[in-house]
């Protein structure tokens, strides 16, 4: 984390990762975000979940084991998990996520509701720690929430390879992808006028402040979220309001702000399905089925890998 701060806050456009947005308390944000009525991912994601699930089921071998990547309280993936009980396929559940005390919970609580299935929480960086995941096949790596469009290009085709690597002949990569659309809508989803976006996005500065003995004043800053129409992505930032110098002790540095200047801290990437069946053709995958929701805000793929 200080080797990465320390990058993204030397160069001349700084640049947080998204992964330090989910401590504890940034995680039940997010929850909040998911429950806003603008931010429409997660319900579309749901309503597909809800009315595909017996499909995806079928369509991915019957699975043995579902491993999900980024879970967080895995509200959606009892959807899954209920269809994969009812197919009698269910064995395993690996909730893998960033944040032990959600991991932890969430472990607990599927351990607890469905009887006889091994539920094995793992607590990591899911983009390092991949190859440390073993269980039986058939099985489905499902990576959900968009969370894709939070990749950098480059860092998503590193790790789209490295699914397709992972993925026996009878496996399958269950993806989450939000779909390019208006921008109202898509700005709308993104700036809340309860402000919960804009208190998630702060988050990120308290947890600098924790863990690196920063000393970020969040008032001194506002969120600021735009749709980048060339790069087809939401642009997530946030803006100094007064020119400021911030002291990060544990890095050893003094990082000024002008008045104005505006630090990225998440890109959220909308896919057309075109476009990702070429991204997924690079990587070495396929895709063997398609969803949507009944608005056409939001798409499920399962895919194969081609070797
Ligand atoms: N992965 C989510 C998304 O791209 C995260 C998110 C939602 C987010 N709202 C945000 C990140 C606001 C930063 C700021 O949709």
């Amino acid at each position: 984390m200080a080797a990465d701060v320390r990058a993204g806050l030397s160069r001349p456009f700084k640049e947080l990762s998204p992964r330090y947005f989910y401590d504890e308390r940034g995680s039940q944000l997010f929850e909040q975000i998911t429950e806003l009525p603008e931010y429409y991912p997660t319900r579309c994601e749901r309503e597909i979940l809800v009315e595909q699930s017996d499909a995806i089921c079928r369509a991915a071998n019957n699975p043995a084991t579902l491993i999900e990547l980024g879970s967080g309280s895995a509200a959606k993936t009892r959807v899954l998990l209920d269809a994969m009980q009812c197919a009698g396929c269910l064995e395993t559940y690996v909730p893998v996520d960033i944040s032990e005390e959600i991991t932890r919970q969430t472990a607990e609580q599927v351990a607890a509701e469905y009887e006889g299935v091994n539920v094995r929480g793992l607590v990591c960086d899911f983009e390092l720690d991949l190859e440390r995941i073993e269980a039986g096949g058939p099985r489905v790596i499902a990576l959900l929430g968009g969370t894709i469009g939070n990749f950098a290009p480059q860092q998503r085709a590193g790790f789209l390879r490295r699914i397709a690597n992972l993925l026996d002949r009878d496996d399958r990569f269950l993806l989450g992808t939000d779909l390019v659309k208006d921008r109202a809508t898509l700005e709308a989803a993104y700036n809340d006028p309860a402000g919960v976006t804009a208190e998630f996005n702060k988050n990120v500065l308290a947890v600098l402040n924790r863990e690196l003995q920063a000393d970020f004043d969040l008032d001194a800053f506002e969120h600021v979220a735009r749709w980048d129409a060339e790069n087809l992505w939401i642009d997530i930032r946030l803006r100094s309001l007064a020119g400021q110098i911030v002291n990060v002790k544990a890095l050893d540095m003094q990082v000024p702000f002008a008045a104005g200047e505006e630090m990225r801290t998440e890109i959220s990437t909308k896919y057309a399905r075109g476009g990702l069946d070429g991204i997924y053709a690079e990587a070495g995958l396929e895709i063997t089925d398609w969803y949507t929701d009944s608005e056409g805000l939001f798409g499920l793929s399962l895919a194969r890998a081609r070797h």
